[in-house]
C-alpha cells in the first residue's frame, strides 16, 4: 500500500508540503461493537502503509494497550498521568512490534481521571492540549473511546478532526447513534468546529444472516458508509490475546484484509458526494429521509440522522 496522497489525509500544515497529522476518535457508546478492534486493525493498517501512527487508549479497560502487546505491568506512564497533568503525552508513549506504530496505554486509573476532572474548567480540552504539541511526525492518530459519551470520550471528540463509528448490523443498530450525532454536534459547537463524521464501519459483517442487509442499507440511508466491510472473523478476535493486530497475528486472515482495505479507503480519500463540505460536516451523504419513518432497526430515520 502507498503512503497516504492527499485526497483522504493527511492534509496540509502551515509549511508548503508538510502533511499534518489527521486524528481519528473511534466512537461508539454501544459496548462490544467493535471500536477497540477496529483503533488496533486500523492503526496498524495506516502503519503497515509507512504512516507514522499513535494509537492512544481512552478507555479504561485497556484493551487497545494489550491489544498491541503493552499489557499492564509493562509501562510506567499512561493516558490517566497526561491528563491529570502529571506527564507529557511524549512520557507516556510507548513503541510497539508494529513498526511505525506506538501507543499510550491506559489503565483502571483513567476511570479516576473522569472523577478528578470533573470540576476543572478545561476538563474537555486536557487531551487535546496534551497531544497537539506531540503531533510532529505523525500521519495519524487513532483515539479508542470507551463505551460510553462521558467526559474521555468527550476529550476524544474534542481532541479529533474526524470519528469513525463502528458499527454491528444488529436489531436497533441505529438507535444509540442518535446519542453519539447529539453530542458530536455538541462538541463541535463548543470545541471544535472542524469535526467531521468520517463514516460508519460495518463491523462482525455476517452476509448470510438477511437482517444484517437491512440493516446496512438503512445505515447506508443516512451515513457514509465504507465500502471496507469488516466480515465477522475469528482471526480478528483471537489476535488480542496474542497481543498482536490481526496483521501480524494472520495478514491473509479475511479480518486483516477487511482493515487494509478501510486504511487504503481512508487513505484514497472519500467519494465526490461524500467529499462535499456541508454533507461531510453533517456527516451524511444522502437526503433527509422521511420524518417519523420508522425504521427497521427500530430506530426512527429522523432520530438517527446526524444533525448540523
Ligand atoms: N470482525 C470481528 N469478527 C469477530 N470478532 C470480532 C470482530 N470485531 C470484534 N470482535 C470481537 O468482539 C468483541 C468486542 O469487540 P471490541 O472489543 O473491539 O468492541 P468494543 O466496541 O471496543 O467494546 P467496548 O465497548 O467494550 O469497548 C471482542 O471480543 C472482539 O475480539
Ligand atoms: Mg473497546
Amino acid at each position: 500500500m502507498p503512503p497516504p496522497n492527499q485526497g483522504g489525509a493527511p492534509g496540509k500544515t502551515g509549511s508548503a508540503s508538510k502533511p499534518s497529522p489527521v486524528v481519528f476518535a473511534v466512537a461508539n457508546q454501544k459496548g462490544g461493537v467493535g471500536k477497540t478492534t477496529t483503533s488496533v486493525n486500523l492503526a496498524a493498517s495506516f502503519a503497515a502503509a509507512e504512516c507514522r501512527t499513535l494509537l492512544v487508549d481512552c478507555d479504561p479497560q485497556g484493551n487497545a494497550s494489550s491489544g498491541v502487546g503493552v499489557r499492564r505491568g509493562s509501562f510506567e506512564l499512561s493516558l490517566y498521568d497526561v491528563l491529570i497533568g502529571r506527564a507529557a503525552l511524549k512520557e507516556a508513549t510507548v513503541a510497539t512490534e508494529v513498526p511505525l506504530l506506538d501507543v499510550v496505554p491506559a489503565t483502571q486509573d483513567l476511570v479516576a481521571a473522569e472523577l478528578e476532572l470533573v470540576d476543572a474548567d478545561d476538563r474537555a480540552t486536557r487531551l487535546r492540549q496534551a497531544l497537539r504539541p506531540h503531533l510532529d511526525g505523525y500521519a495519524f492518530v487513532v483515539l479508542d473511546c470507551p463505551p460510553s459519551l462521558g467526559l474521555l470520550t468527550l476529550n476524544a471528540l474534542t481532541a479529533a478532526h474526524r470519528v469513525l463509528v463502528p458499527l454491528q448490523c444488529e436489531y436497533y443498530a441505529l438507535e444509540g447513534l442518535t446519542h453519539l450525532m447529539a453530542t458530536i454536534d455538541r462538541v463541535r459547537n463548543a470545541f471544535n468546529p472542524e469535526l467531521t463524521v468520517e463514516g460508519v464501519v460495518l463491523t462482525m459483517f455476517d452476509g448470510r444472516n438477511s437482517l444484517t442487509h437491512q440493516v446496512a442499507d438503512e445505515v447506508k440511508a443516512h451515513f457514509r458508509v465504507f465500502d471496507a466491510i469488516i466480515p465477522r472473523n475469528v482471526k480478528l478476535s483471537e489476535a488480542p490475546s496474542h497481543g498482536k493486530p490481526a496483521l501480524l497475528y494472520d495478514a491473509q486472515s479475511k479480518g486483516a484484509q477487511g482493515y487494509l482495505s478501510l486504511a487504503r479507503e481512508i487513505l484514497d480519500g472519500p467519494p465526490a458526494a461524500a467529499a462535499d463540505p456541508k454533507k461531510r460536516q453533517r456527516g451524511d451523504a444522502e437526503e433527509e429521509p422521511p420524518a417519523e419513518a420508522t425504521t427497521t432497526t427500530g430506530a426512527r430515520a429522523r432520530d438517527a440522522r446526524p444533525r448540523s
